[in-house]
């Protein structure tokens, strides 16, 4: 029972959603409704149905899916019955939305400020004047710097905080009455992702509502009026965000948030950690930066330090952790320590071989002493590639033979 039920037309209003992918059931008979003006959260372990559900109500379930509902309705339409021209006037404009994975789905080929413009193109009446400027205030709001300069770049050229930015100002766009947002904060560090929590807070005041997909429970904790969480495809307990975060009745939810509370900063005791730092300090050094300059011209021409004079050695059995705010170049150094990226100047020795002085075949080699787990793992994967064939041709890269 929901306190939605006292309402007799929720904004969202979901009963019995079934999805199978090819006969292979994976929601199986989730309910959910959703006021305006509130928020409700899915949250759940990985794989339990959230993203379906997410992408169902935007009639992007995915290829293969058969959807069934006794109820599948927003603004008292029935979404069951709509085609893909109905889907297209309802997508982007009443309903925004901010796919999981979304990073890697954006158009190469495509400036930010046209992705951003989009749906204001399609719908809105605004002239290309207004346009420009709203995507310029659209990205002010969602705090991305020198909104006139990151307009013109091309998504490849931002980082992946200020990408899923740029996707969070193209959803807000037309205002919609249903922002769907799946993971929207997962790549923003504290400062950006509490400005990007001020905008949906804001916009959820003027009476919009907000579903919400996330792992973090402090996300949820600060926006969310309604929590559901989801397992195995179906909804093991939803209520108040009070009731789910105070008082967890669900031995799954309690689980999860113990998991949430044990998560904080939890390091081996002191004695354990010092003798740990002992031992490392005598193991050999593996990778060595030393002096990394690294700028990227921006489309006004004028050359963007990024890395300023970087620094930093690794020794075996050592974890480095390297920490900053969105944009600060972390995942540029990591490029270049890869050397996927040259850097202006400074250098890189990895298991004492000066890297950037080797050949391409040389560097091939040297890589497989190194993997790396890139930030949009979605973007990384060939799609026309099965699980199974991605992992054959990685061990087959390392000289495994097939078959084993
Ligand atoms: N396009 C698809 N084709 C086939 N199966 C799919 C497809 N999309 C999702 N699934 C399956 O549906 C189930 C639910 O997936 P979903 O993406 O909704 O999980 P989730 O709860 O969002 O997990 P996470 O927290 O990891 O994002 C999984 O078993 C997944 O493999
Ligand atoms: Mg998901």
């Amino acid at each position: 029972m929901s306190i939605f039920e006292q309402h007799p037309a929720p904004l969202v209003d979901i009963r019995d959603l079934r999805v199978s992918f090819n006969g292979v059931p994976v929601v199986h008979g989730v309910d959910l409704q959703l006021r305006a003006g509130q928020c409700l959260a899915l949250v759940g372990e990985s794989g339990s149905g959230k993203s379906v559900t997410a992408r169902t109500l935007v009639g992007l379930t995915g290829a293969g899916a058969q959807v069934q509902a006794q109820r599948l309705a927003f603004a008292g339409q029935d979404l069951r019955r709509l085609g893909e021209a109905d889907w297209q006037r309802l997508r982007g404009g009443r309903i925004g939305f901010v796919m999981q994975d979304a990073l890697g789905s954006l158009d190469p080929l495509r400036r930010v400020g046209a992705e951003v413009e989009e749906p204001l193109l399609l719908h809105t009446p605004l002239s290309a004047e207004q346009r420009r400027l709203r995507v310029l205030e659209l990205l002010r709001q969602v705090g991305v710097p020198e909104p006139e300069v990151r307009a013109r770049q091309y998504p490849w050229q931002l980082s992946g905080g200020l990408r899923q930015r740029a996707l969070i100002a193209s959803a807000i766009a037309c205002q919609p009455r249903l922002l769907i947002a799946d993971e929207p904060t997962t790549a923003l560090d504290a400062t950006v992702q509490a400005q990007i929590l001020d905008l949906l807070e804001h916009l959820r005041a003027r009476d919009n509502s907000l579903l919400m997909v996330s792992h973090d429970l402090a996300v949820v904790a600060r926006l969310a009026d309604w929590v559901a969480v989801m397992r195995h495809g179906v909804v093991v307990e939803q209520g108040s965000v009070e009731q789910i975060l105070q008082d967890p009745q669900d031995p799954y939810t309690q689980r999860l948030l113990n998991a949430a509370r044990a998560v904080h900063f939890q390091r081996p005791a002191v004695p354990a950690l010092a003798l740990v730092e002992d031992t490392v300090e005598e193991q050999p050094v593996v990778l060595e930066a030393r002096g990394l300059h690294k700028a990227f011209v921006g489309p006004d021409g004028q050359p963007r330090e990024v890395l300023n004079d970087v620094s930093l050695q690794l020794r075996a059995g050592q974890t480095l952790g390297v920490v900053g705010e969105s944009g600060s170049g972390k995942s540029t150094l990591g490029r270049i320590l890869l050397g996927l990226e040259r850097p202006e100047q400074g250098s890189v020795h990895l298991a004492g071989q000066d890297w950037l002085a080797l050949s391409c075949a040389q560097q091939r080699q040297a890589r497989q002493g190194i993997q790396v787990v890139f930030q949009d793992p979605l973007a990384s994967f060939d799609p026309r590639y099965t699980v199974l064939r991605v992992l054959t041709e990685a061990l087959a890269q390392a000289g495994v033979p097939r078959g084993l």
